[in-house]
């Protein structure tokens, strides 16, 4: 494995139930560093932007607006191997069928309000960090 940089949403059903604290503590106990991290509330429009990847899926309108119904953390994490290590650390998309001890499995509420977003490939991480964060902000 390799340094490599991730990123993460805590979403608005998790900052809806005020978790950012118990999601910070699990990235730390995890061994992620944090590189930067904002709060900020996305508009529909940003926020299909950033999931256009699923636009012709069902859920797609019921996706941008929960993920633009309130405030969210956009984060950057680093760590070995970042990237798996962070969904592995979020468990599966589910929380039904994610992994005992997983965020997603002790804090999601639905397959939707999964409380967390992480990249799912170096290239998808490297297009999404820029669309939340500018170079002087990763610095
Ligand atoms: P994410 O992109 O948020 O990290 O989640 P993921 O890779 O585990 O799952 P993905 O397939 O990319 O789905 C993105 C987000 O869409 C919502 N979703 N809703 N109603 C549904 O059947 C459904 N399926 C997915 C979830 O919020 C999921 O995280
Ligand atoms: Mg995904």
């Amino acid at each position: 494995m390799s340094i490599e940089r991730t990123f993460a949403i805590i979403k608005p059903d998790a900052v809806g139930r005020n978790l950012q604290g118990d999601i910070l503590a699990r990235i730390h106990k995890a061994g992620f560093k944090v590189i930067a991290i904002k709060s900020m509330r996305m508009t529909k429009e940003e926020a299909a932007g950033f999931y256009a990847v699923h636009k012709a899926r069902p859920f797609f309108g019921e996706l941008t607006d929960f993920m633009s119904s309130g405030k969210i953390f956009a984060m950057v994490l680093e760590a070995d191997g970042a990237i798996s290590k962070w969904r592995e650390t979020m468990g599966a998309t589910d929380p039904k069928k994610a992994a005992a001890g997983t965020i997603r499995h002790d804090l999601g509420a639905s397959i939707q309000m999964n409380c967390t977003h992480g990249s799912d490939a170096p290239e998808t991480a490297a297009l999404e960090i820029s669309y939340f964060f500018s170079a002087m902000e990763l610095i």
